[in-house]
């Protein structure tokens, strides 16, 4: 569908941390991320936000020639509409009108893959259309296939009444917690496996999936699209010290969430607020870096505890390839995942992070003809040295506390 992006701000209004400009780059990228085909991107500077129609007439008014020469089907406002000046504006341009926080829901809707996920997006999109009954965009058309927003069978029909949304959140409610009882069962599972979990967080498109595949060698979707990610995945990467570690990769945080959509996020919260430790990866090239890690952890702070934050977070920049100095020189951890430079830096720090948490150190005495005991300390650990003295071996080796536990009880029997 031929789309209009704009993005409304106040002219005098300095106090934002973003250039309208950025933020108007975002919406595009948004909009783009659910495929629609994006044919004209406008700043609309305004001295106060209107009421009925949020900007003025006259700047309505130039936007309907627009909109009829390049025959928009779509305009997607970046910012908030109440339900009347959607209508109103829809009524002037005589098209479709969405605001941010619906195409955030429509990108969430087309991207959740889990049935938890599918589930908190439709529960959202519900909450939201609670609020605005009597929408021409309805999450439920979605079932029958394609965008609600992008029409489908005749919007006056399209008349759901309260109670019937009603009763349909009721039902998604107790799913959800039928579909979460089973995944904390999954979890603890889980959790008997002793590797330590390491969470990629960071502000959308700023490299996760890329880096997440770097780590893992793994081809997990990484494109430059927004929320490749909404849900969980998870991998397993040995690191140089043999430490095995659980890598998650999790959705990119964004301004302006709707807070309808909080609780959409849980299943991927959850994750990180478990985790061993986080990797907050930063695109070090974007103009907004600062502004974008203060979203972020302004998030995360809501999650965690400030003391656990700082204690357990690592910061990655990214992207350094973009640098025209190249790699910032300070303390942090600078990398580019697309290049692969710097990511032996970042593997060590992992490993040195959290081997001092969960692995130890032995120093064992073997006798030469152990041989498959050795091949054992090989295979479970990372073998720190080993010499001959009069017939047998003395060796020092690095093992999870899983590991040496277990290399005890084989011990103990013989
Ligand atoms: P979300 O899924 O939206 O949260 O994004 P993400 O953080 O997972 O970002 P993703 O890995 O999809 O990368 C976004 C874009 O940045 C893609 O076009 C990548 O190719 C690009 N990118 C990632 N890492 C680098 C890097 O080190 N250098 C450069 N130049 N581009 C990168």
């Amino acid at each position: 569908m031929k789309t209009l992006v704009i993005h409304p701000y106040l002219k005098n209004d300095h106090s934002g941390r973003r250039s309208p400009q950025a933020r108007l780059d975002e919406g595009v990228r948004l909009t783009h991320a659910i495929s629609l085909d994006v044919r004209m991107a406008q700043l609309v500077p305004l001295t106060l936000y209107r009421p009925a129609t949020l900007i003025g007439q006259g700047k309505a008014d130039e936007l309907k020639i627009i909109i009829d020469q390049q025959e928009i089907g779509l305009v997607v406002v970046d910012g908030s509409l109440s339900p009347v000046q959607q209508r109103n504006l829809e009524k002037v341009w005589e098209c479709k009108v969405i605001d941010r926080t619906a195409l955030i829901l429509e990108i969430f809707g087309a991207r959740a893959r889990t049935y938890e996920g599918k589930l908190q997006v439709e529960l959202a999109a519900l909450e939201y259309q609670k609020s605005r009954l009597v929408r021409s965009w309805t999450h439920l058309e979605r079932q029958r296939g394609g965008f609600g927003f992008l029409g489908g069978p005749g919007e006056s029909q399209i008349e759901i009444d309260r109670r019937l949304i009603r009763d349909r959140i009721a039902r998604i409610k107790r799913e959800l917690e039928s579909v979460t009882r089973t995944r904390e069962l999954h979890r603890k599972t889980r959790r008997e496996v002793p590797y330590p979990i390491v969470a990629l967080v960071g502000y959308t498109n700023a490299g996760k999936s890329t880096l997440f595949n770097r780590l893992t060698g793994a081809k997990v979707k990484a494109m430059d699209k927004l929320f490749a990610t909404l849900d969980p995945t998870l991998r397993n990467v040995k690191l140089p010290s043999g430490l095995h570690i659980i890598l998650s990769d999790t959705v990119g945080f964004i301004s302006d969430l709707p807070h309808e959509l909080v609780a959409a996020f849980r299943a991927t919260l959850e994750e990180v607020v478990e985790a061993d430790l986080l990797l907050h990866v930063r695109d070090a090239s974007h103009p907004d870096t600062g502004a974008q890690k203060a979203d972020v952890l302004g998030v995360l702070s809501g999650l965690i505890p400030e003391e656990k934050l700082s204690e357990y977070m690592v910061e990655v920049l990214n992207k350094i390839d973009q640098l025209p100095d190249g790699a910032p020189d300070t303390n942090v951890i600078a990398v580019s995942a697309l290049t692969g430079a710097g990511i032996a830096h970042l593997l060590a720090t992992l490993d040195a992070r959290l081997s001092a948490l969960f692995m130890t150190t032995l120093s064992l005495k073997l006798p030469a003809e152990e041989g498959e005991k050795l091949a054992w300390l090989y295979r479970h650990g990372s073998v720190i040295s080993q010499e001959e003295e009069e017939g047998s071996l003395q060796i020092r080796v690095r093992l999870t506390h899983e590991n040496a536990a277990r290399w005890a009880k084989m011990a103990r029997k013989h």
